[in-house]
């Protein structure tokens, strides 16, 4: 059938507001935040479970492949269309009007599409919040679909801790509704989490119950200098050991990390004269009132006996400013950007591990590619380290394509065979990590997803990610 007669058709059920054609249009919804850069068809943008049906029913009588679209604000290509010009983008962003609080459950029902700061400040309301913390303003359906991480998993656990429920719709346009809001529920296979992390090759998420947190009361922040790896493991044990209950973020940022960022964010200044290997910003949080505990005096008599014990390790600590150090991390990213090229990575080993880990990958790039810099951050409570390398093109004297090439297979055979790691940790499967997919997923594993592709979306139309291994 001609690709006219599927707009006419999509136009004809979701009308003019759920279909976009134009180039201008369309071009937001066809370029990802860091990868992926594609041509859609068009965009469709479904208001409700039931057009997303008929979106997908339309465009698989048509034979138009299709990939669901959050806020596009991934860092593995998924949300967006291939060159092709012939996949449908289908976004969410109409889908947000349900936010349904349970005050006493301490749980919320959700659009797919709704925003996590739009769900943020309706539960703000009634003291609650979604703590699935990011840099980024995702949407509650595409965060399922990638089960995101972020800067409080240490505390909170990541998307799939914290879901209860799931309305999903099939590639064939089946609604599978799993209201559930029960905290316990051991009735056999938990369905929902087939779609937690799957890209949404099985279905597009059309909305979520969660369970939600209470908003803390208060929060103690601190910059913690460390001489090495070892000394932000030795901060991390002592933190769990006595203040594990209120411990919520524990995120290192490496020198050469924070040296871009002083050197692309005028406002922000450096807090240490010398800049250490690792600064760690550490942060407590508690919903007990001020004056019931006096949460930054307990970090900085704690941090303090910390340092007498840790010596020439680690040496200096910064208390309070918790917003200039939370605007330090989460400049990090685009301050790496416009140092040159840059290759991410969003990596976890067994957390142990990480300064061997890393010291290995210094020692790979000092051996082959000494203008190549590791600038590495991440989430080290939890295992996660974003190694990201930066490289000015002249001085490496190589294409871009030709460095990752080289470099990218080679770290993460490191962290997957050489450290049992994984080569995405927090950001998902997409076109950017498509190949490592191929190479490191159990071949059973590959095979139960071709399985399920086939009962979910019998015409094989949902996605850009191949989790079966074809
Ligand atoms: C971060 C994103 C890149 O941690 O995961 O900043
Ligand atoms: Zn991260």
């Amino acid at each position: 059938m001609a690709a006219a007669a599927l707009i006419d058709d999509l136009l004809a059920a979701l009308g003019e507001r759920g279909v976009l054609t134009s180039p201008t249009d369309r071009a937001r919804f066809e370029t990802g935040w860091r990868y992926g850069k594609g041509t859609a068809r068009c965009v469709v943008r479904p208001a409700s479970t039931a057009e997303v049906a008929t979106a997908l029913q339309v465009c698989g009588r048509h034979g138009a492949r299709v990939v669901p679209q959050g806020a596009n604000t991934g860092l593995v290509a998924a949300s967006t269309p291939d060159a092709s010009g012939a996949m449908v983008v289908l976004s969410l962003e109409r889908l947000n009007q349900t936010i349904d609080v349970d005050v006493r459950g301490r749980t919320v029902r959700v659009d797919g599409g709704v925003l996590l700061s739009q769900l943020n400040e309706r539960l703000a309301r009634d003291g609650f919040w979604f703590p699935v913390d990011l840099g980024a303003d995702p949407q509650i359906g595409a965060m399922v679909a990638t089960n995101t991480g972020g800067t409080r998993l240490l505390k909170y656990g990541d998307v799939r801790h914290n879901l209860l429920g799931l309305e999903v719709v099939l590639g064939d346009g089946r609604v599978l509704a799993l209201p559930n809001r029960l905290r316990k529920n051991n009735t056999g296979l938990d369905g929902k989490q087939l779609f937690v992390g799957t890209t949404g090759v099985f279905g597009v998420v059309t909305q979520a119950v969660l369970q939600c947190a209470p908003l803390p009361k208060q929060r103690a922040t601190a910059l913690v200098a460390c001489r090495d790896g070892d000394a932000v493991l030795a901060l991390l044990g002592a933190l769990e050991g006595e203040l594990g209950d209120v411990l919520s973020a524990f995120e290192v940022m490496s020198d050469k990390a924070l040296a871009a960022v002083f050197a692309h964010q005028p406002n922000l200044r450096k807090p240490f004269a010398e800049l250490p290997r690792y600064a760690v910003l550490v942060e407590l949080a508690s919903t007990l009132p001020a004056d019931a505990l006096a949460l930054e005096a307990v970090l900085e008599a704690r941090l303090g006996a910390f340092l007498e014990t840790a010596g020439d390790a680690v040496p200096d600590v910064l208390v309070g400013k918790a917003d200039e150090f939370w605007a330090m991390r989460h400049h990090i990213s685009e301050s790496l950007r416009s140092e040159g090229r840059m290759l991410a990575f969003d990596i976890s080993v067994p957390r142990s591990l990480l300064p061997r880990f890393t010291a290995d990958v210094e020692a790979l790039l000092a051996a082959d590619w000494p203008a190549v810099r590791l600038c590495d951050y991440g989430h080290w409570g939890d295992g996660g380290t974003h190694l990201n390398l930066v490289w000015r093109e002249d001085a490496v004297g190589k294409p871009y394509a030709d460095v990752v090439a080289a470099l990218q297979p080679r770290v993460y055979e490191l962290a997957v065979k050489g450290y049992d790691g994984s080569y995405s940790a927090e950001h998902g499967v997409g076109p950017h990590n498509q190949r490592y997919y191929d190479a490191y997923t159990d071949p059973i594993v590959k095979q139960l997803c071709g399985l399920l592709g086939d009962f979910c979306d019998p015409g094989d139309r949902l996605g850009t990610v191949r989790l079966d291994g074809a």
